[in-house]
């Protein structure tokens, strides 16, 4: 029997393809945006013995290019039959697909308006190096951003048919497509600008003089990995999980547990990527419009990368297939979406007691890591989910890739970005991420302390003055709940079940640890931040509703704003003892740099869950030593 929570095979799409393609709703001017399974409620989920009798469904999200109207249709695959059509709210835009993408590059391509324009500012180019970079249109109060489904792309001109196109911005000219009719509109003129001079290529077969004097290095796993994967079910070192993936949030966790010495304690039901989004901050006019909802615009599942072994992952490598369609729905298959192996990570714990000779205590730390890549045009993003033997979870984004990049006039002034290379700048930005936590701490049934560790006064209780402490707030509401990180007070949070208890009588808990984080610099009443309120807060806490996934909302893609977190946390509802969900919004914030051209080094963002009071004492104190065999090498102290 397969885990309920199964991302839908290729057999599955197939059967929703034909099925939708019998609706009558469904005409040959609809294209299918994506096809995922509709989990069924944790409650069935958790409970085993109902699993055999769940029901595999699926939710396909279709949109009709002649009427401009998306629709989701609800299907039971189990048994062929189609649930539920509903029309989406008017004027909803769902994620730009692959086939508009293609589509979108090959009209622009072709369109005499825009092979005119780029004359009138390039002279004789070859057109057919053209680099045509689908952007979302965003929305900025025209009426044809609420009417139309448009993309707004970046040109690039290569100097042969494989060299880094981004070195050369078309600066100049801005061609603005109406993906419903497939056609060009116009080509907006913006001014001269010449082009970089400069070619920048990072591919292995263009650098011509190489680093030398690297010697092999072998991760060799002999014997296998410690971790079993049947179908999506994970397990390792105590811990289970469920892997998913899906069209839009790409990369899913599911149903963490751990096993806590027998008993198999839940953690986490689901995490999850919900939204990101990229604000450019240069105001002139072919820069100003630029910014990117890469999950409801693209969909970071759509845009996963096929990883290659020794490249993208070292050591033993098992690696799982993800299932998609294309808007034709055309089976679309990518292989080694996700990879799933073993990191040596340094040393977990060590003591020496010095009245002890020669004999410290150490253990070297080893983490599971499930991982993918979304290449979203320029942009790579790689999603790491981390799981250590001492029971911390951690995720990790590494932000890579290539900068958006405009051209730039000889001694031009160009405060809202850098120049990395001749006439060549990047204008600075911002990237915001959102993951959707939803626990399950020992049961259904938590609460979220926000912590705040402050000084005591000074006073006849602190004669020295070096008293403080952590205080905890119990979050009773949404509203309660909305808040910004602190430094001042190294504010966390902390998950508890207050019915739960640990040793020594408190509540079972793991404490959130953010990590580097920033805020929006553009006020609230910015055109893309009207979309993207779900950066108004760090850290927002609702109680779990089913239809509460994204956290810009359902169709971000060039919506008038106001949906999502920001709407939804305006019932206020109660959080204490309940089924909650954990939003944490974090950003990066770039001001780029020569370093980070051609190609960017990756930065790092991410966070930290750490049990805290969830056990009864540190997991890990079990490791055996190395000279009990969990490394080749043997200690020759000991
Ligand atoms: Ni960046």
């Amino acid at each position: 029997m397969i885990h309920p929570l199964t991302p839908l095979s290729a057999g599955e799409i197939y059967n929703a393809v034909q099925l939708l393609k019998s609706l009558p709703k469904f005409t040959s001017s609809t294209r299918i945006i994506s096809i995922t399974l509709i989990e069924p409620l944790k409650q069935q989920v958790l409970a085993a013995s109902q699993q055999a009798a769940l029901h595999r469904k699926a939710c396909a999200v279709c949109f009709d290019n002649a009427r401009n109207r998306a629709f989701t249709v609800e299907l039971n695959l189990t048994k062929s039959e189609c649930m539920a059509v509903t029309d989406a709210p008017d004027g909803s835009q769902p994620t730009m697909s692959i086939d508009e993408q293609i589509e979108c590059e090959q009209v622009v391509l072709h369109s005499p308006m825009f092979a005119a324009a780029l004359k009138r500012h390039y002279g004789d180019v070859n057109p057919a190096l053209v680099m045509v970079d689908i952007w979302s249109a965003g929305n900025y109060g025209d009426a044809e951003d609420s009417h139309r489904r448009l993309a707004r792309p970046l040109c690039f001109l290569r100097t042969d048919p494989t060299d880094n196109g981004y070195a050369r911005p078309l600066e100049g000219i801005r061609p603005v497509v109406d993906l419903n009719a497939m056609e060009v509109i116009r080509v907006e003129e913006f001014g001269s600008w010449p082009l970089p001079p400069q070619e920048a290529n990072y591919a292995a077969s263009r650098v011509k003089k190489k680093r030398q004097g690297i010697k092999p290095l072998v991760i060799e796993q002999s014997e296998g990995p410690s971790f079993t994967l049947e179908g999506s079910s994970l397990s390792w070192q105590n811990w289970s999980l469920v892997v998913g993936f899906n069209a839009r949030e790409g990369l899913t966790i599911h149903d963490v547990r751990y096993d806590d010495h027998g008993r198999l304690r839940p953690i986490l039901y689901r995490a999850s990527l919900t939204e990101m989004v990229v604000p450019y901050g240069d105001p002139r006019p072919t820069q100003a419009r630029k910014n990117a909802f890469d999950v409801g615009e693209y969909g970071m599942g759509m845009c996963a990368n096929s990883l290659r072994l020794g490249c993208d992952c070292v050591g033993y490598i098992t690696y799982l297939d993800a299932h998609l369609c294309d808007s034709r729905g055309k089976a679309l298959k990518i292989p080694n979406a996700i990879c799933i192996h073993e990191e040596d990570y340094g040393i977990l714990w060590k003591h020496t007691d010095r009245r002890i000779p020669d004999c410290p205590e150490v253990r070297r730390s080893r983490r599971l890591v499930v991982s993918s890549v979304s290449t979203v045009e320029n942009y790579e993003y790689g999603f790491f989910w981390y799981f250590y033997q001492d029971g911390n979870i951690e995720f990790q984004i590494k932000l890579t890739g290539v900068l958006s990049l405009g051209a730039a006039h000889p001694d031009e002034s160009l405060p809202y970005g850098s120049v990395i290379a001749p006439l060549l700048y990047a204008p600075n930005h911002q990237h915001f991420f959102n993951v959707r936590l939803h626990f399950n701490l020992d049961g259904y049934r938590n609460t979220v302390q926000q912590i705040d560790v402050l000084a005591d006064p000074p006073g006849p209780e602190n004669p020295f003055h070096n008293a403080f402490r952590a205080h905890a707030t119990d979050l009773q509401s949404e509203a309660q709940a909305k808040a910004q990180l602190n430094p001042q007070s190294m504010r966390t949070w902390k998950i508890i079940n207050p019915l739960s208890k640990n040793a020594v009588g408190q509540p079972v808990g793991y404490k959130f640890f953010p990590g580097d984080n920033a805020v929006p610099l553009a006020p609230k009443d910015a055109w893309w931040r009207k979309r993207a309120g779900f950066v108004n807060n760090h850290v927002w806490v609702t109680p779990f509703a089913v239809e509460e996934k994204f956290a810009a909302g359902d169709y971000p893609n060039q919506s008038s704003g106001g949906d999502g977190l920001e709407r939804w946390v305006q019932k206020d509802r109660n959080i204490a003892n309940e089924d909650i969900v954990f939003w944490y919004t974090f950003g990066h914030t770039h001001i780029p740099r020569p370093e980070d051209y051609p190609v960017m080094p990756a930065a790092y963002i991410g966070f930290l869950l750490k049990p805290n009071g969830f056990f009864d004492s540190n997991p890990a104190n079990d490791l055996p030593a190395f000279s009990e065999g969990t490394l080749k090498q043997s200690c020759s102290h000991c």
